[in-house]
């Protein structure tokens, strides 16, 4: 049989066909637009995501014999605001993960509300790009739209919707809302309250690998599918690209440099970090994570390609990178804010340290090494909770620089495990839609059964000692400049 994964990604929409062996048949992908309509706010229309993600499927679908697909599941950028009214017309463009207009009403729920009962409620605190402050900033600034609230989904969800006509939602992608009882896995009557909404107006809540319902037949007809086909619930794409990168189960680690930068530690058991500076999540294995997130990683180094150097070929940039761990420039990543740790949706970026005889070289360095620093920083936290990580997995288009792996490898003193075959959120997707269709018994089961590791990057003790140095002035930077970030 074959099983699709969509991961629905920030800048694209990539569709990946698999067999019953895990071996990828196809992928297609499909571009759509991102505004930014204000400093710090970003958006998506969510009718450009259907359209992009059905163009694209007919592609997948081209050459492949139809009746053979069995099951479509999802991995989504976490934590958007779509919001549909009672016709299922979308209200107002989806306001996304990486957006930070809602720094009055995330105070108000971590400083009027308090920290203490909001982590009660959800086993998190609020950040500007989760759900919840967007439904209260949606109240505030928009109570017109407000009211004509029918539905509140997520980014994937919005494609379950359309393609199976199901209401639904996965624990993993339910958690970033700070909705969700994550321990309890059910939605919170306190912040439903608080927010003002109903749960009727929430998605069913399903585990990621359950089947949520078969394709509508109109859709089934376009794409030339059998309507039988099973829709499977998905994950949030960080839970899904841990899927596809094979962390389920305990203690296992997985980073990704995509637009956003996440260190992703499996667990058997629920438990949350003190401080609520990572994340605590519910994974799409049926247990639970701990995730740190940074708001712009490899996003950071297309940034300065595309806008400032303009230069298309990023190996060529990379190509005169010679000497690892003597850079005197230092890049801070915040150019969408940051989350994790800071919880800072004012901060910005910066270089520091440039000199004349610095080079174009030295900066490019310099972002790299600065986005390995920043995730250091939710490093360390995860090791102030007396977790021990020894190695990770990586995925993301960054981990396709084996320069940007090995500069992560030894600022994390950590093995980075490179894979056999790296889909991330598309893979995690096609393997849990296998998971839901029967082919495996379980998500622990077709990751063993379809991931596997093809080299890993040593940390050099000699570059370890010298990141270590750096690392310890770049962890000064952040708190110098944070009172001149709101100035700027
Ligand atoms: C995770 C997060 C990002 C998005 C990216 O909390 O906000 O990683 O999921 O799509």
């Amino acid at each position: 049989m074959l099983y699709i994964g969509v991961d629905l990604g920030t800048s694209a929409v990539k569709l990946l066909l698999m067999n019953d062996q895990g071996e990828i048949q196809k992928i297609t992908s499909r571009e759509y637009p991102l505004s930014f309509p204000q400093p710090g706010w970003s958006e998506q229309n969510p009718y450009d995501w259907y359209e992009q993600t059905i163009d694209g499927l007919k592609e997948l679908l081209s050459e492949c014999d139809k009746h053979q697909v069995a099951g479509i599941s999802f991995g989504g950028q976490m934590h958007g605001l779509v919001v549909l009214d009672a016709q299922d017309c979308v209200i107002r463009p989806a306001i996304l993960w990486n957006d930070g207009r809602t720094i009055p009403q995330v105070d108000y729920l971590n400083e009027t509300i308090g920290r203490t009962r909001i982590s009660s409620y959800t086993a998190n605190i609020a950040f500007a790009g989760f759900t919840a402050p967007k439904i209260l900033w949606m109240r505030d600034e928009e109570p017109d739209n407000f009211a004509r609230i029918n539905k509140i989904m997520l980014p994937k969800d919005y494609l379950a919707y359309r393609l199976s006509g199901s209401f639904c939602t996965d624990y993993s992608d339910a958690s970033g809302m700070l909705l969700l009882d994550v321990k309890n896995r059910c939605w919170s009557r306190e912040m439903l309250k608080l927010c003002g909404i109903t749960e009727e107006q929430l998605p069913k809540l399903y585990e990621s690998y359950e089947v949520v319902g078969t394709l509508r037949p109109e859709i089934a007809e376009e794409l030339g599918l059998s309507s039988a086909v099973k829709v499977i619930a998905g994950a949030g794409d960080n839970a899904a690209a841990a899927v596809g990168t094979g962390t389920v189960g305990d203690g296992q680690c997985n980073i990704s440099l995509g637009t956003s930068g996440t260190i992703f530690i499996s667990s058997e058991r629920f438990g949350v970090d003190s401080h609520n500076a990572l994340h605590s999540f519910a994974h799409a294995d049926g247990k639970y994570h701990l995730m740190g997130c940074m708001l712009s990683a490899a996003s950071c180094n297309k940034w300065w390609m595309d806008e400032i150097l303009q230069e298309k070929d990023y190996v060529n940039a990379q190509k005169d990178i010679t000497v690892l761990g003597d850079n005197h420039v230092y890049f801070l990543p915040y150019l969408m804010g940051e989350r994790s740790p800071h919880n800072d949706p004012l901060a910005r970026a910066c270089f520091l340290g440039m000199s004349m005889d610095t080079t174009r070289a030295d900066m490019v360095q310099a972002i790299f090494e600065g986005v390995a620093f920043a995730m250091r920083d939710s490093l360390e936290v995860a090791k102030s909770l007396g977790l021990h990580l020894e190695r990770t997995k990586i995925c993301g288009g960054g981990a396709k620089s084996p320069l940007w792996c090995r500069i992560m490898a030894n600022v994390l003193d950590m093995k980075v495990d490179l894979l056999a075959v790296e889909e991330g959120p598309a893979l995690g997707g096609a393997m849990l839609a296998a998971v839901g269709c029967g082919a495996y018994a379980s998500v622990e089961e077709a990751a063993a059964a379809i991931v596997s590791v093809a080299k890993t990057i040593e940390p050099e003790p000699e570059l370890v000692a010298k990141y270590e140095e750096r690392y310890q002035v770049f962890r000064q930077i952040y708190p110098a400049l944070k009172g001149i970030f709101p100035k700027v």
